[in-house]
């Protein structure tokens, strides 16, 4: 089943010059108690801020009442990146976690208030009827129902009924940002729209996958799951992570105001297990430059020739 996979709105992603901006959401994501043992993976635990530098967030300037120090520090040193929360949370946290796992879990992501308005949009989104059925690029003689089971909508978090979505993509846009040019060798500068999906609880899933096998560009995941008071053992909808190379498994379940970041690649072949009650979630795909650049090179040569699309041709177009 490593073929099949959502197709991403690849031509619609905004261009990196607008990743991180136009959040309203406040800071997040305090270190704290931080720590997840999910499945056979221990990932890794922070307890501790490191020091902050004097002059910083909460230093100190008495001894330099009219500031100037500060005003000329701030004009040639660069800002520190671990001066916020979410700057402490990529640095110390997603990014150490990403390099030696490959995937990465923050709980408590965006905090109730958010999370809970997030949760009211995808609910309101799947009222109004506007998701469809999740697409696979490949696998057409398969009846697609029985590889994956979710709906769907792409949301680009501006429309109306969609700006807490909006604040979610932002947070998660600074988040990457943060972490810019730590993440691998990855050169991250784009991403898809949101992919808001939605298992109606019938009891299906999305068979075992790699989201990116074939080089589309897409190198990191991120899924924000939206479900409260889920219980694996009734509701089932684990997600499973088989980590190429290592013997465990991850038991991601899909519990509400998280936040889980893996590789894309054939490095994380996973699947969501049987659901049996509504489990909604929200994707983006991160894209690596160099690679987004060569896949949108190859798509175009393919149309020049009047070639059948590739299945990652197909995917240059997404849904959208
Ligand atoms: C996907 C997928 C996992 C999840 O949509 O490609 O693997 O936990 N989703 O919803
Ligand atoms: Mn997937």
């Amino acid at each position: 089943m490593e073929e099949s996979r959502p197709e991403d709105a690849a031509l619609g992603f905004p261009p990196c010059q607008r990743m991180g901006r136009g959040s309203q959401a406040r800071e997040a994501c305090p270190l704290e108690g931080e720590g997840a043992a999910v499945g056979g993976l221990l990932l890794l635990a922070l307890t501790g801020h490191p020091k902050r530098r004097r002059g910083g967030e909460h230093g100190s300037d008495n001894d330099d009442p009219a500031g100037e120090g500060a005003a000329k520090r701030q004009r040639e040193a660069p800002p520190d990146p671990r001066a916020s929360p979410s700057g402490r949370l990529a640095l110390d946290y997603v990014v150490p976690c990403m390099n030696f796992y490959g995937i990465c879990v923050k709980d408590s992501f965006l905090g109730e208030v958010l999370g809970a308005r997030i949760l009211a949009e995808v609910e309101g989104l799947h009222r109004s009827g506007k998701f469809r059925d999740g697409q696979l690029v490949s696998q057409r003689a398969v009846a697609p129902r029985s590889i994956r089971g979710d709906q769907i909508a792409w949301v680009e978090g501006w429309e109306p009924g969609c700006r807490a979505i909006g604040d979610l993509m932002a947070n998660v846009d600074r988040l990457m940002l943060q972490c810019a040019g730590k993440l691998g060798t990855y050169d991250i500068r784009g991403r898809t729209k949101a992919m808001v999906a939605c298992y109606p609880g019938n009891g299906r899933g999305y068979l075992r996958h790699v989201d990116n096998p074939h080089g589309d560009g897409r190198c990191v995941t991120c899924i924000y799951y939206l479900n409260r008071h889920w219980d694996s053992k009734v509701h089932g909808g684990i997600l499973q992570i088989y980590p190429e190379g290592r013997s465990v498994v991850a038991n991601i379940e899909p519990i509400f105001d998280r936040l889980l970041i893996f590789w894309s690649d054939r490095r994380n072949p996973h699947e969501v297990k049987p659901a049996y009650a509504t489990r909604y979630a929200i994707t983006i795909w991160y894209f690596d430059a160099k690679e987004r650049a060569e896949a949108r090179g190859r798509h175009q040569q393919a149309q020049k020739k009047g070639a059948e699309p590739s299945p990652e041709g197909a995917q240059e177009n997404g849904p959208t």
